[in-house]
């Protein structure tokens, strides 16, 4: 078997478990042996790469691949070791850029250096993918800055409401097509150096349009992006595994951003064109009026005296890692007959499925942690709602407010309750960066401070009211 069919049937290999990968990481259960299928394939992938590459470059080219896969496979251990779970979201949005810029200099390598075996329509085919192939990877690269940015909270999250934005996003496209034309029948720097620029910028205003409530969606769409620009580089390096690995990546991506556009109830067209459609609302992060207090002691007396309880978390309990003590306090409330139940919001935190990982590391069972849709019509026959680091997803102005940002995404009704404890350091907006009118109803009181330490203060509350009850039960023994 020569090195060719050996590395081709190797990619073979290597999609496959790719393919595993993928179907593995789709539930709670396989995500495990999914990384794992992903790592096999990775391994495969890389070996049948160098082992191709190895039949036509010097010693030094391959030291040089040597010392580059070492350095990169250095920092990503190093980054997936030290990352925080609230900071995943950034480090995805980091590594697309490094897709989409890696993608950009394949193009532009491609135009530097074109094979001399190519002419006529295969020539004009290969300009084509080199400049479609810069401008997918430029878009990807800029974008994905701008989200990890704003991900971070480095910049404003706040849409980017340039004057007629829509005409330069459309400008913009247009101009990639007449470009390329242009590129196909007489290519020249000139025009690679102008595609390279309007795509950097076009994926910078991209995302700088989108605000903070649909940033989830903007992270899956850039993770598809990631993949076509892939996939075009594997068109101009023809490597087929890449462009299999790149439209595996690529639709996938699309179909989760559909999902969640779906489940936030945006429109998919509006957000992959940078907001396009929406109103540029007024963002109100001001204060709306008076908002109530409550102390541990009294929040301990209530929940004392309820009967049934929804715990709805956010991306504050990630924060403060509360997740231990609210299990804790979930267990003691069902020891004395209270009805707990968890209410997930689908962007709640900071990466999908983001509260039910926490929920899960603290031993909370399963069957008492529900989506949203499974628990929104339940808010208003319960006696309290402790909302424990969430504010965009509980906030009743996307229901009430067309104006608002946030306007017709689905939240958790946690104001139909009978009490609402809303638990956060200050009165500071969401994510979105809009203010939250829950905290001026009248059924809603603030507990102020860490949610770890709030909670851990409740515990001992629950703990002082059972005390003399205790005590009378010794003695009456
Ligand atoms: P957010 O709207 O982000 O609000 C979190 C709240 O937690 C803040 O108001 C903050 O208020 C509070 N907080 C922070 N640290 C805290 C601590 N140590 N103790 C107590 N409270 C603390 O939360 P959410 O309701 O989970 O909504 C998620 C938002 O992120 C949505 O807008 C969503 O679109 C966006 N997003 C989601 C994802 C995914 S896929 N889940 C990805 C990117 C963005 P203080 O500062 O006053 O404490």
């Amino acid at each position: 078997m020569t090195t060719d069919t050996a590395a081709q049937a190797a990619y073979v290999v290597a999609a496959l478990l790719f393919i595993l990968s993928l179907a593995g990481l789709s539930q709670h259960k396989t995500s495990r042996s999914g990384v794992v299928w992903g790592i096999a394939g990775m391994v495969v992938a890389l070996a049948a790469t160098v082992g191709l590459a190895s039949r036509s470059i010097t010693a030094t080219g391959l030291v040089l691949i040597a010392v580059a896969t070492a350095l990169g496979a250095g920092i990503g251990l190093w980054r997936a070791r030290v990352v925080e779970m609230t900071g995943m979201p950034e480090l995805i949005a980091i590594m697309h850029s490094l897709v989409g810029l890696a993608a950009a200099f394949v193009g532009w390598n491609g135009y530097l250096d074109v094979d001399a075996a190519l002419s006529g329509s295969l020539l004009a085919i290969h300009h084509a993918e080199v400049f479609i192939g810069v401008f997918i990877g430029a878009v990807t690269f800029t974008g994905s800055v701008v989200a990890y940015l704003k991900l971070s909270a480095r910049i404003n999250s706040r849409p980017l409401t340039l004057p007629g934005k829509h005409v330069l996003n459309v400008g913009a496209l247009v101009a990639f097509v007449g470009l390329t034309v242009a590129f196909v029948v007489r290519p020249n720097m000139g025009l690679l150096i102008a595609v390279t620029v309007i795509a950097l910028a076009l994926g910078a205003h991209l995302v700088a349009s989108i605000g903070g409530g649909d940033m989830p969606v903007v992270v899956s769409m850039l993770n598809s992006y990631s993949g076509w620009a892939a996939a075009a580089s594997g068109f101009l390096l023809a490597n087929n595994l890449l462009i299999v690995t790149g439209a595996l990546v690529g639709s996938s991506g699309a179909y989760l951003s559909y999902i969640m556009c779906k489940a936030m109830n945006r429109s998919f067209i509006s957000v992959i064109a940078g907001g396009f459609g929406t109103p540029a609302a007024a963002a109100d992060d001001g204060e709306q009026g008076e908002h109530r207090e409550i102390n541990a002691e009294e929040t301990a007396e209530l929940l004392r005296d309820a009967t049934s309880v929804i715990i709805t978390p956010g991306y504050g309990m990630a924060v403060a890692q509360a997740q231990y003590p609210v299990a804790e306090l979930a267990r003691k409330l069902r020891d004395r007959g209270v009805e707990v139940r968890f209410g997930i919001h689908p962007v709640a935190g900071r990466l999908p499925g983001h509260m039910n990982v926490l929920l899960a590391e603290a031993n909370v069972p399963y069957d008492i942690v529900l989506e949203m849709d499974e628990i929104n019509d339940d808010f208003d026959a319960t006696s309290v709602v402790l909302v424990i680091g969430a504010n965009d997803t509980v906030n009743p102005a996307a229901t009430d407010n067309p104006s608002s940002p946030i306007a017709g995404m689905p939240v958790l009704h946690v104001w139909e309750a009978a009490n609402v404890v809303v638990f956060k350091r200050s009165m500071a907006a969401g994510y979105a960066g809009v203010q939250n009118p829950l905290f001026f109803r009248e059924n809603t009181q603030m507990l102020f401070g860490d949610a770890r330490q709030r909670v851990e203060d409740i515990l001992r509350g629950l703990d002082a009211l059972d005390a003399p009850v205790r005590e009378m039960a010794g003695t009456s023994r």
